[in-house]
């Protein structure tokens, strides 16, 4: 297979740099271009993340200088990585769309009607709703955006239980990140040091909105969301990397702790089809009283795997509740936008 040439816009950013982790050495693509803001274009990547706790070897990635977004040619490229905060990625990701496919982390797209919002292992029969977005369009690539981090493992772990169980309803707590808010993750720190923030702007729209998107089902070349209702409340807490939910479901059908947790477990999307970034447990269950928790199980399968733990019935809902570990910037996030990519590439989706 030829290898594909990838660009990362936002390289310098906590995606990015998952990006970059992701695409080091990949076997499928190769890293041609990485980008940024004007701030940082024209530097070698090494010398902009060098002693940001980022270990990039100067003689592979480090030595790629960053162009200004803002005038990336994408033409220069078999597909883009969007990591870009999302208003720059309002203005830049359809323009770069109009000749190379765009998968991107930022909500830019994720409302539009035309458009898929994308969870790899989750909805791929989605995956066709991008031709009718390019042909819509007029556009050479398409725009696939994925979900917001704290929609992932939300949505990762509903998917067997909604089609082994129905999901009726859900409502989630999340304990979110401070790696989540980007480059005001220092800021948020302090704030959310010895504390808990009530509230983080959009957040808990976006898991509602988002999750009745991806698990929606396409009419007329529209996506038609799911009626399962979701009510979120999205807390900040002071953890750096890891988002922790706790989820608690009704469900059509009765379902006991031990039925869920082996539909978990023997839950993997991409078994046997040889994705590069595929971890080998999709989703961890563990029986642990004290698990999951971000510090110790968020970089689980590489920031890939899904953790989940303390599984037990609701008698509120009727159904279960849980709690999960997913990471926010590499499954949340990068990580996921590289493995749907991986899968969007191998179904020719990404060009022979
Ligand atoms: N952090 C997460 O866990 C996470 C999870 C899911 C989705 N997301 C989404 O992913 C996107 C990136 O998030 P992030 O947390 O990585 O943000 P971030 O750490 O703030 O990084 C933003 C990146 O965009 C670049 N940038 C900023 N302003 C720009 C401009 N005007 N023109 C061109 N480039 C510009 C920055 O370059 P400079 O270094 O030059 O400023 C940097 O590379 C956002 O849309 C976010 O909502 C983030």
């Amino acid at each position: 297979m030829r290898r594909r040439l990838a660009a990362i816009l936002g390289a310098t950013g906590v995606a990015g740099r998952q990006a970059l982790r992701a695409l080091e050495d990949h076997p499928w693509f190769e890293l041609a271009a990485v980008a940024s803001s004007p701030r940082t274009a024209g530097r070698r990547l090494c010398d902009v993340l060098d002693g940001e706790g980022f270990d990039v070897d100067p003689g592979a990635l480090g030595n790629l200088v960053l162009q200004d977004a803002g005038h990336f040619n994408a033409s220069s490229v078999d597909v883009v990585f969007s990591m870009l905060p999302s208003e720059v990625a309002a203005r830049l990701e359809g323009r770069c769309a109009q000749t190379t496919p765009v998968l991107s982390t930022a909500s830019a797209f994720r409302t539009e009607p035309d458009t898929p919002l994308l969870l790899a292992g989750v909805n791929p029969e989605q995956f066709e709703q991008l031709r009718h977005q390019r042909m819509a369009r007029g556009w050479g690539g398409f725009v696939a955006p994925g979900p917001n981090c704290t929609t992932v493992g939300l949505a990762l772990t509903l998917a067997p239980l909604h089609e082994a169980f129905g999901v009726r309803c859900a409502s989630v707590t999340s304990m979110q990140a401070v790696s989540g808010a980007g480059s005001l993750a220092g800021a948020v720190m302090k704030e959310a040091d010895g504390n808990v923030l009530p509230w983080i702007e959009n957040e808990e729209e976006k898991v509602e909105r988002e999750c009745a998107r991806i698990f929606g089902r396409t009419v007329k070349n529209t996506i038609e969301p799911a009626s399962f209702p979701v009510s979120a409340t999205c807390t900040r807490v002071p953890v750096k990397d890891g988002h922790t939910l706790s989820v608690a479901l009704g469900l059509e059908r009765a379902s006991t702790p031990e039925e869920a947790a082996k539909v978990l477990s023997d839950h993997h999307p991409f078994k046997n089809r040889g994705l590069p970034s595929a971890p080998e447990i999709w989703i961890d269950v563990r029986s642990e009283a004290n698990r999951p928790q971000p510090r110790v199980d968020c970089a689980a399968g590489a920031g890939f795997t899904t953790v989940v733990g303390r599984l037990r019935a609701d008698p509120v809902l009727g159904g279960l509740k849980y709690l999960v570990v997913s990471h926010n910037a590499v499954m949340g996030a990068a990580g996921g936008a590289v493995l749907l990519a991986e899968d969007l590439l191998e179904r020719g989706f990404l060009g022979d």
